[in-house]
């Protein structure tokens, strides 16, 4: 089977309807048949173990799963100091732009931010400046909800939304996303790029698992071991799976836009993979290369931008 064509839990268990807004009810025995059409036994057998009323699946159960997966996976990003690499990315683009500043304040938006722990790091700890605006946007409310909440008790200067990253009041200036390019089919990427230029988005970064050979090994590993949610450890090994290429990546950006130089950030060694495990597909206005490579110092050897 296509490894692609597999579907994780997440994906199917909330919809919306097709402005991303409002939340849909979503039939337990037509994603149980969904998965086990595609073979994936264990996965239909952890939704049809889920609570249903009148064959729809219960909501306030349904969050409470996707909550407990995602403070799982927030644990994950804190032990491989996620929000660390990203700044280490970010600080240097939002100072490029700055330089060349049109618009401020300085959007930095987390798209499919989930529990917002990115946002809420960079909040706290990233000192970016005092015209950078930290948000985070993801379609589901109850995630949106719970960043929300973490963030007003830390009393962070951030927000977070619930909806459509394109289609904000106020603009984004630089997009940044983590572990999300892989829900999107291979051949839906080119329109999302395209979305970030219809946006007049500067530069945008998303982060997500190289495919490298002992990827799925070690998402096994690690999902064995540090997860307890069933959603989270049969969705997260099989996000690994999944998982866009730098090929594909790289030439559906191209393919979708015309107005940026684009490339990854620290493409994984061919034999030696496991230090560059999640890395990103960079977009930036031509303008603000020769400042982000400044900004970068020794690592600007680690972008590849055409
Ligand atoms: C694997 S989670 C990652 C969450 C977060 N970035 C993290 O690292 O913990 C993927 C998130 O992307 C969100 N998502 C997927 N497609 C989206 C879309 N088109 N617009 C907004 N959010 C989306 C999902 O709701 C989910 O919260």
């Amino acid at each position: 089977m296509n490894k692609g064509s597999r579907r994780e839990i997440s994906d199917l268990i909330v919809q919306h309807d097709p402005l991303g807004q409002a939340r849909v009810p979503v039939e337990r025995a037509a994603v149980v048949a969904e998965l086990a059409e595609l073979g994936q036994v264990r996965a239909a057998r952890i939704v049809s173990r889920m609570p249903a009323t009148g064959g729809i699946l219960d909501e306030e159960y349904v969050n409470g799963v996707l909550f407990r997966s995602h403070a799982e996976l927030q644990r994950l990003s804190e032990e491989f100091l996620q929000p660390q690499r990203v700044l280490a990315l970010l600080r240097p683009t939002v100072a490029a732009y700055r330089a060349h500043a049109t618009r401020t304040p300085i959007r930095v938006v987390d798209f499919g931010c989930g529990l917002g722990y990115l946002i809420r790091w960079l909040a706290a700890k990233g000192d970016l400046g005092p015209d950078v605006e930290l948000i985070g946007v993801d379609f589901n409310d109850s995630l949106v909800n719970a960043a929300s909440a973490a963030a007003k008790a830390e009393s962070l200067k951030c927000r977070f939304v619930t909806g459509d990253v394109f289609a904000l009041d106020e603009p984004a200036t630089i997009v940044t996303s983590v572990g999300v390019l892989h829900h999107f089919a291979a051949q839906s990427l080119e329109s999302l790029f395209r979305a970030h230029e219809t946006a007049g988005v500067a530069a945008f970064m998303h982060y997500d698992i190289a495919p490298t050979w002992p990827a799925p090994l070690g998402a096994w590993l690690f999902h064995a071991a540090r997860m307890r949610e069933p959603l989270a450890r049969q969705d997260g090994v099989l996000s690994a799976v999944r998982a866009h290429d730098d090929e594909t990546l790289t030439s559906a950006a191209r393919a979708g836009t015309s107005s940026y130089r684009i490339g990854v950030f620290g493409t994984p060694f061919a034999l030696f993979p496991v230090t560059r495990i999640i890395r990103p597909v960079v977009g930036i206005r031509p303008e603000l290369v020769d400042q982000l490579r400044r900004g970068l110092g020794r690592m600007h050897r680690h972008l590849n931008l055409e």
